[in-house]
Parts: C-alpha cells; structure tokens; sequence
C-alpha cells in the first residue's frame, strides 16, 4: 500500500504534492519522492524515510514546475531505498511514473527490457513501466500508457508524467484506489480523498480498467481499451479527518473493513495451475523441507494467537509435529532446538524485541529461521533466513486485525507449500485448499456486510465489566484474539477458555446474565461444543453462539446467533475472527473509548 498524488495547473506543484503525501502518510512512509516538469525536462528529488526526509531535500534543492506527481512508499519488491523509492524513471528521463500495487510479471518484463539494452537502476517492480513506456513510445502519450498497461498483469495504481506531453498528467487504474480531483483550472490525481480535500470536493472515483487524461482544464475518463467513460462527479461531503480513515469513523474500523484485500494481496502470485507453490519466494530446498522434524511458531500478542492456528494447520496437513511458544518465554524455557528444527517468526511489524530476541537465538541454536511480516526491510525480514510477507498494508490502529487474518493466509500458504513438497496431500486435496482460500476475499466481505448487525450486541456488553469466550479446537484459539481484541480497545475484563475446561474450575465464575461468547465452527466437535453451552446457560450466562450458515442446531442452545460463511474447517479462523473483531470494536466505541489509540498500548513493542 502507497500513497500516490498529481497535480497540475497554475500553481507550484512542489507544495501541493507534498502536502497531498502529508494527507496519505498512513499508507506508507518508509520513503517518498516527487518528479516535477519544468522547461523541457522532468526532475526528480526522492530519498527513503518519511516525508520529512523529503522536505529537508526540497529545501536546499528545490523543485519549480506546474506540473508533477508524487509518492509516499510501503515497500513491496526492493527494500526501502533512495534507488527504490518513487518516482520511476526510464534511462532518458522521458517518462515518470508512481505506483501503487504489485506488477506480478515484472521479473519476465524486466529479462525482455534488459535483453532490448534497458538499464534498470532499482529492485522494484515498478521501474518496469517506466522502460515499459519508453519502448512502446508511439507518439501519442495516451495510446503509449495503453499499450504499457496490457503487458502488466497484477494491481496498479499509476499516474504518470512525460516530457513528451508535458500539458498532460495521465492515471491508470487496476485493483488499486485512484481518484480524480476536479478543480477551477487546476486539477489532480491521488489514492485517496484526503490528498485532495483543501484543494476541491469534487472527484471522480476511477474504477478498475480505466485511465484518466487530465490536463490543467480538462479530465476525461476513458477505459484502457478506448471506450470513453461517462461518470457522475461525486461531492465529497467528509471533513478532513473522517477523509483520513477512508470515511470511516475509525482507522480500526477501516482495517477490518480492508480484510477481504489484504488476504487477496496477500494471496496473489503464490497459487500456480490451481495449487499453492512458494517456490519463487523461498529459498528452503526440497530436501531442507524434508528433513523438517519439528516447527516452532514464535511471536507475541495477535501474532501469537495466529501461530496457534498455525500448530493445527501444520499438524493437520503437513504431520510435523508443531510447538507454540509466547517470544517473551521462548528464549528463557531452553527450548529444544536442532538444525532439523524450523523456526517460524511471526510479526506483523518486524520489530517487536521479544520475537527478534526469539529469531537470534533460534538462529544461533542451528535452526533455520522463516520470518512472517508486513513490513519489507524490517528486523525480522532482514535477519530471518527466508520471509513470508503478510500483504495488509500499514496497520495503523494498535488493535491488530488485518495483520492478524493475514499471517493466518500466510500460514495456511506455507502449509499447504510444505504439504505440496512433502507430499502429506494428493493433488485433489490440495486443489480444494487452495481453492478454499481463493474464496475467502468474497466470504469475508460478506461477513462485513453484516457488520451492523453486531452493534446491538456489542451495546449490552459494553455494560458488562466480565465476560467469557469459549471454544474447542480451532475455536479455541480464535477466541483467544476475541478475548484479547475486547480487552485492550475496551478495557473489559475477558477470558477466553476451552469450553471443555470450564467444569474444572471457571464454572464457578458463571453468574445470571453474565455473556458468554461460544463459538462452535467445528462440526467433528459441534456435539460437544453444544454441552458446554448449555452447561453455562444452565448457570444463567448469556449466551452468543457464532457458528456456521445454514446451522440449524446451534440457535437452539443460545441466546444469539451469529454466523459466518461455510469453508473448510481449517480455514474457519479467518472468517470466524471477523465478527470478533467488530464485537470489540462497537463495544469500545459504545463505551466512548480511544479506540485507535488505547491506554497503556504501542503499536510496535521495541523493548524487552
Ligand atoms: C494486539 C496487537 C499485539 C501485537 C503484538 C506483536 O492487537 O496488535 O498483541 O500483535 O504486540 O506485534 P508484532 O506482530 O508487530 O510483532
């Protein structure tokens, strides 16, 4: 996820982009550049850092013109950079582009560019269309960026500028936000609205396969096969900070809400001919793989709770035996660690101390170490032997939700990869799998389509100071990120137990109307699921049961309901957390709370 912008008209282009990438700073902020044209030629000033680094650049070098684009950079293909960072350039600086989104086939592009005499300068994928563009030159900058764009496959968004037709900025659209700003003789291009806002509330919003020509008095939509486009302007009608969080109350609510692309981003290239194959990213050889005699999920927090999900999911298809260990404890308990061992970090920002504490001793024991991410060029990717990126984009608010169902698709990946390698499934099984998980974007995004429905019953817990999650297997650590997601954003006390445990010791605790969250997604378990259900509502707890659609059972023992897409049990997690997520976020905002920013919290845990 980055942060584009364009500008042109009367003014100097220099200070509306930046501004416009000071507005877009959440989408990314490990590098920024501009490219600006002026008297014949495009020049450029980028570095890595945040914004600021840029401003300090500008300062002493400063850029005139009317006419540019701009970037903010969450790093994708290419650690964070000055040679990474955007804008783009072809080797004769005729053309500058900025993207956001993954170009899938840059490596085949960049081999037949290169063999054409191309000389490329950086890792990303994206300095591909800029060669791209110069090679397709045909004298006509609009019908040169169509012919660019049916090579690429994958997601962009682009806006590109040229000394070719200076008087023109161009924005191309494919499974990546781009708008349109329409202004009074000047007009712009950005991700997202609140780039925008102080200049003009009147957009276009581009949708997939289209192209924008602006021009300092003109914007005209076209698709990117020449049919023109007819579009109604919208107003936008959001102050500036509701703009920010993509007209969303929250940047939480926004997270939860971005779910269904993170696991598609975090999905794509990794499937081939039906069937999930790692190869291309990871080094571990198949012989490695088969030497694997035991996996050790490490990590803190939410990336904690995804590492359990990961012990099932190995276990299940790969038959390795799996173990779970807490960061903050791995390193004190001396675990058993052989070069045969694999050590699996997880940690959506790369940083947390513990986990990197965990990843070096894990390393100096002789075990490989494979990292899981969402930060490119962080600690753990840089340190750990092979990494596993989590394609969420910056995650802003402290409660982890996007982070969270993406390490979960980045680990059925990787299982299903040393299962492919090993040969634990017939070829059938793992095409249901892969299947199953190319499903999971739309399901999720029908899950959230119900979300309003979870307000009600967020309200009434919101007046408790106690509840209960349950669950059995898989369950069971789901409502472990449950229980924690209610406690920090709404300081309710919860806890999450095996529903077969209860009777040990916890009943005790079950009173009249106390709630009780049961989730029963597992059908080999459901019988049993259901006792325990009713062994607290004997008690008098109130009881919301989350299971699967088309449950005709599961309504019968409960108060309330809720349910989720059917998919194979292994990936129920994915779906089942979603409801979870926004129960604890109703619930905070129903008790007037920080939501982003609860008490006593930081995103990032840098010290031990
Ligand atoms: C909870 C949450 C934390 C993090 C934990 C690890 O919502 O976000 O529990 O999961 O601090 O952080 P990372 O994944 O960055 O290592």
């Amino acid at each position: 996820m980055c942060g584009i912008v364009g500008y042109i008209g009367p003014k100097q282009a220099q200070s509306i982009l930046l501004e416009g990438l000071r507005k877009l700073e959440y989408r990314g902020y490990d590098s920024a550049g501009l490219a600006v044209y002026s008297d014949g030629r495009l020049a450029v000033q980028k570095t890595k850092g945040a914004l600021n680094a840029l401003e300090q650049r500008l300062s002493s070098h400063p850029l005139t013109g009317e006419v540019g684009i701009g970037h903010t950079r969450w790093a994708t293909h290419g650690k964070p950079s000055d040679e990474n960072s955007h804008p783009h350039v072809d080797g004769a600086l005729q053309f500058s582009v900025v993207h956001n989104g993954i170009i899938e086939n840059y490596m085949q592009l960049k081999e037949e560019l290169q063999a054409k005499g191309y000389t490329f300068t950086s890792e990303t994928d994206t300095e591909v269309i800029a060669h791209l563009l110069a090679d397709q030159w045909d004298g006509s900058l609009v019908s040169t960026v169509r012919k660019a764009v049916r090579h690429m496959e994958g997601a962009y968004a682009l806006a590109i500028a040229s000394v070719k037709e200076p008087d023109k900025l161009v924005a191309v659209r494919l499974a990546s936000p781009l708008i349109v700003g329409v202004g009074d003789g000047e007009n712009f291009i950005a991700s997202d609205i609140p780039a925008i806002l102080e200049h003009t509330r009147n957009v276009y919003v581009l949708e997939d396969g289209e192209m924008a020509v602006i021009t300092r008095d003109e914007v005209s939509l076209v698709t990117t096969d020449g049919t023109p486009v007819h579009r109604e302007q919208l107003r936008v009608t959001w102050d500036a900070v509701t703009a920010e969080k993509g007209g969303y109350d929250h940047f939480m609510l926004k997270e939860i809400h971005e779910q269904p692309k993170a696991i598609q981003d975090t999905l794509v290239g990794r499937v081939k001919d039906g069937v999930v194959d790692l190869s291309q990213e990871l080094s571990l050889t198949e012989e490695e793989i088969k030497g694997i005699d035991k996996i050790h999920f490490v990590a803190c927090g939410t990336a904690y709770h995804a590492g359990l999900i990961g012990k099932s999911v190995v276990e299940k298809l790969v038959r390795i035996p799996v173990e779970v260990d807490v960061a903050s404890e791995y390193r004190y308990r001396d675990p058993i660690i052989t070069p045969s061992t694999l050590v699996v970090v997880v940690s959506q920002s790369g940083e947390t101390a513990d986990t990197l504490a965990a990843l070096r001793a894990a390393k100096q024991a002789g075990a490989k170490v494979v990292g899981i991410t969402n930060v490119v060029g962080s600690s753990v990717a840089r340190e750990a032997d092979e990494v596993l990126m989590t394609w969420a984009g910056p995650e802003i608010a402290v409660a982890s939700t996007k982070a969270y169902t993406s390490q979960l698709i980045a680990i059925d990946l990787f299982a299903l990869h040393l299962a492919r390698v090993r040969g634990t499934l017939d070829e059938q099984t793992l095409k249901a799998h892969t299947t199953a998980l190319l499903n999971l974007p739309q399901q999720a995004e029908a899950i959230l389509e119900q979300a309003g429905s979870i307000q009600p019953l967020a309200a009434a817990i919101a007046k408790h100071d106690n509840l209960f999650f349950i669950g059995r297997g898989l369950d069971y650590a789901v409502v472990m990120e449950g229980s924690l997601k209610l406690k920090e954003i709404s300081y309710i006390h919860s806890e999450a137990y095996p529903a077969g445990e209860l009777k040990h010791g916890t009943l005790a605790l079950i009173e009249e109307g106390i709630p009780v969250i049961a989730l029963a997604t597992q059908k080999e378990i459901f019988e049993k699921m259901v006792s325990n259900i009713i062994e607290v509502k004997a008690r008098g707890a109130h009881v919301i049961g989350l299971g699967i659609e088309g449950d005709t059972e599961l309504g019968k023992s409960v108060d309330e309901t809720l349910f989720i897409p059917a998919t194979l049990p292994l990936l129920n997690p994915v779906l089942a957390v979603i409801p979870l997520q926004l129960l604890s976020y109703y619930t905070s905002v129903a008790r007037g709370l920080n939501v982003d920013k609860p008490r006593n919290l930081a995103k990032s845990v840098t010290v031990e």
